[in-house]
């Protein structure tokens, strides 16, 4: 059997570049590689609604935004089914079903819905629906047979509830259902990108972020504000490298080609060596980063305007890996019902 790739993403926000580099960019090589049978990315706006139900304007917008997101980075709409989570009713059935294999401190145990929790200052009074997200996730997945999940490390927990849900209903009911693997990223820092401020991640919430849809100047401005070294006050000063944000974006983003493109230097190395020396200034070295930032973002801003012109051709794209989606969610849902022995009129 051939691979199933299934990926993603809440519509709560525009996506940034920790979201580009922690999974998108994994999700267009594996597209680009071909190596599947079927591949689906999701728009999950039911999921984002678990947290978000007294605000579903929030969501509606960020979906166009997300799906921008996606065509401007170069997810092709020929080689990917691209579709809207709460269009496909399958999805919401198999989770009232999956909804009796999971316990409800089974769920309160996952480390992310823990953090999640305490974020959104649900501890004293968490709604069902929130509480219940990982199971619905694994709706999202094992409807599409997927065993290949391109995400953020954030998601390993609730793969892991997911491979939990499968591996208890085949036990139960027969083999049916299809564990997964997460597609993660090489580097400890792609999974993971810091912040421009330093802080641990690249959030919305913390306001730190490059987002993919940024204007030229948007990044020029937030590249030249980046956390450096504090003690590098003087060109002349020594500096340092280790958490010092410019040069760990540059580790992840540039090569050295553009580093002789764009600097005196022939490598990376050799810019953090006069770094490390003194007499290399902070304004040199964000100069640098925003040129190599821009050669990646400036195509991405190409397509997205070519999109956000031809938002009938958007529509599209979403009604057509909709309809797809919901062929492929039923058929699952079938051979569940079966599993289970409910199939009555079948
Ligand atoms: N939980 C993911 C997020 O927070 C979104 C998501 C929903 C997802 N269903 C999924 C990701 C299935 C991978 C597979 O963005």
């Amino acid at each position: 059997m051939g691979n199933i790739i299934l990926t993603g993403d809440r519509p709560t926000g525009r996506l940034h570049l920790g979201h580009y580099i922690g999974t998108l960019k994994n999700r267009v090589r594996m597209q680009n590689e071909g190596n599947y049978d079927e591949m689906y990315v999701m728009i999950a706006d039911a999921q984002a609604l678990t947290d978000n139900f007294d605000n579903p304007k929030k969501i509606q917008d960020n979906l166009h935004e997300v799906i921008l997101d996606y065509l401007s980075v170069g997810i092709d709409p020929n080689k990917v089914n691209i579709f809207i989570q709460s269009e496909v009713d399958a999805l919401t059935t198999l989770t009232y079903y999956y909804m009796n294999l999971v316990t409800v401190s089974r769920l309160q145990r996952n480390p992310t819905i823990k953090t999640e929790i305490k974020q959104r200052g649900f501890e004293t009074s968490v709604p069902m629906g929130f509480l219940n997200y990982p199971v619905s996730q694994a709706a999202d997945i094992t409807a599409f047979k997927a065993n290949l999940v391109p995400v953020g490390d954030d998601q390993l927990p609730l793969l892991e509830q997911t491979n939990e849900v499968v591996r208890t209903f085949n036990r139960i009911y027969g083999d049916t259902l299809v564990e997964c693997e997460a597609i993660l990223p090489e580097s400890d820092i792609e999974k993971r990108l810091p912040g421009l401020d330093g802080n641990a991640k690249m959030s919305k919430s913390l306001n730190n972020c490059i987002y993919l849809a940024d204007s030229s100047e948007e990044v020029h401005k937030k590249v030249m504000s980046m956390y450096t070294d504090p003690n590098h006050i003087n060109v002349s000063d020594p500096g340092k490298v280790e958490g010092n944000m410019v040069f760990t974006y540059l580790d992840v983003f540039s090569n050295d080609e553009q580093i002789k493109k764009y600097s005196e230097f022939s490598s990376l190395d050799e810019m953090k060596e006069q770094y490390k020396k003194g007499g290399l200034g902070d304004v040199k070295i964000k100069k640098v980063l925003y040129e190599v930032l821009e050669e990646l973002l400036t195509p991405f801003r190409e397509k997205r305007k070519y999109y956000e012109e031809h938002m009938d051709e958007v529509d599209k794209i979403l009604k057509e890996g909709t309809i797809k989606a919901k062929e492929k969610a039923s058929k699952t849902l079938k051979e569940v019902k079966k599993a289970i022995g409910i199939d009555y009129f079948e």
